[in-house]
C-alpha cells in the first residue's frame, strides 16, 4: 500500500544514516517480527545484516529449513545457522518446571547467540522486532502482576553486556501493521499469517523432562495437527493451535496388542491478543480425523485429547 510503501522508504533512509558504514545483528526466529525486521534491514543495509538463527532443537517439524531456505536462498540474506540442539537439550536434563525451562532455554539462546555475535566484526548494533504494544507490556508489567505469571517478556531479553546499540525499526507499528509491512517487503502470505509461536517453543510444550524422543513425538503429532487444519481452512480463523504431549501413559489397543502410551492434548483457541482467549469450537468430524491421523501414524501415542478451557482462568499454553 502507498502508506506502507512510504514507511519503507522512510525507514530505509534512517537505518542508513544511523548504521553508516557499521555491521547489525538480528535474532531471526522466524516470526512476523523478527522476519519483517530483518527484511526491512536488508532493503536498507544489504549485507551490513547478518541475521542469527539458532536452532535450539524445539523447532516444529520442518521449521529451521523452511526459514533457511526463505531467507538465505530467496532473500540472498546473510544468515549464521547455528545448530545448538544438544546444548539446550543438555541444559534441560531432568528439569519439569516451566518457570526453570524458559529460564534455561532463555539463558542458553543469550550464550549461543552472544557468541556468534562476538564473530562478527564491527558489529556496533543489535536490530529487534520490537512492536509498540511489546514496549508498552514491559514497561507497564515491570513488577506488575502479568509479570510473576510468567516471565515471557521478549523485550530486552538478548544480551545486555554486549556493548551494542539497539535499532528497534518496528517499534511504533501494531502487528497488523507490521502484516501489511511483511506483505510490501515480499514475505510470503504463509509467514505473515504464522500463528505465534513462543520462544520457549516445544519446550514447554511437552509437560515435565524435555527429551530428545519427546521431542520427535510431539513434533509429528504437531505437524499433522497443522496439515489438518490446514486442509480444513481452520488455520486463519485461530488465534493459536498445537499439540501439548503428557508425561501420561494410558492403556490402548493395536489390532491385538494391548498398548501402553502417551496421551496427546489438542489445544485450539481464538483470541484478539492473546490476554483473553476460548477455545475454538472446531467441528467434530476434523477433531476426529486430526485424532486419529495422531494415534495411527505416531507410534507412542495412543490417546487424544481435546482441551475446552477458556482464558481466563486457564492460560494458552499449558506451562
Ligand atoms: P498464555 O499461555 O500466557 O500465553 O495464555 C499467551 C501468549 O503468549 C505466548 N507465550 C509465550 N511467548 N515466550 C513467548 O515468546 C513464552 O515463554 C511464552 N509463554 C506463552 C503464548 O503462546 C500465547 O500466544
Amino acid at each position: 500500500s502507498w502508506t506502507m510503501a512510504s514507511f519503507v522508504r522512510n525507514s530505509v533512509e534512517e537505518i542508513r544514516a544511523t548504521v553508516g558504514d557499521r555491521r547489525v545483528v538480528l535474532g531471526l526466529s522466524g516470526g512476523v517480527d523478527s522476519s519483517v525486521a530483518a527484511l526491512l534491514l536488508h532493503q536498507a543495509i544489504g549485507n551490513q545484516l547478518t541475521s542469527v538463527f539458532v536452532d535450539n532443537g524445539l523447532l516444529r517439524q520442518g521449521e529451521a529449513e523452511k526459514v533457511l531456505s526463505l531467507f538465505k536462498r530467496h532473500f540472498r540474506m546473510n544468515i549464521r545457522f547455528v545448530r545448538a540442539r544438544a546444548q539446550f537439550l543438555a541444559a534441560l536434563k531432568g528439569v519439569e518446571d516451566p518457570e526453570r525451562k524458559r529460564k534455561i532455554i532463555g539463558r542458553v539462546f543469550v550464550e549461543v547467540f552472544d557468541s556468534e555475535a562476538q564473530k562478527i566484526r564491527d558489529v556496533d548494533y543489535l536490530a529487534q522486532g520490537t512492536l509498540y504494544p511489546d514496549v508498552i507490556e514491559s514497561r507497564s508489567a515491570f513488577g506488575g502482576p502479568s509479570a510473576v505469571i510468567k516471565s515471557h517478556h521478549n523485550v530486552g531479553g538478548l544480551p545486555r553486556r554486549m556493548k551494542m546499540k539497539l535499532i528497534e525499526p518496528l517499534k511504533h507499528l501494531f502487528k497488523d501493521e507490521v502484516r501489511l509491512l511483511g506483505r510490501e517487503l515480499g514475505l510470503p502470505d504463509e509467514m505473515i499469517w504464522r500463528h505465534p509461536f513462543p520462544g520457549p517453543g516445544l519446550g514447554i510444550r511437552i509437560i515435565g523432562e524435555v527429551t530428545s524422543r519427546r521431542l520427535a513425538l510431539l513434533r509429528k503429532a504437531d505437524a499433522i495437527l497443522l496439515e489438518e487444519i490446514k486442509a480444513a481452512d481452520y488455520y486463519r480463523r485461530l488465534w493459536q493451535s498445537f499439540v501439548i504431549l503428557l508425561p501420561l501413559k494410558s492403556v490402548g489397543i493395536m489390532g491385538d496388542q494391548r498398548t501402553y502410551e502417551n496421551i496427546a492434548a489438542i489445544r485450539a483457541v481464538t483470541s484478539d491478543d492473546a490476554m483473553t482467549a476460548d477455545w475454538a469450537r472446531l467441528p467434530h468430524e476434523l477433531l476426529g480425523s486430526i485424532a486419529n491421523r495422531i494415534i495411527n501414524e505416531v507410534r507412542g501415542i495412543n490417546r487424544v485429547v481435546y482441551d475446552i478451557s477458556s482464558k481466563p482462568p486457564s492460560t494458552i499454553e499449558w506451562e
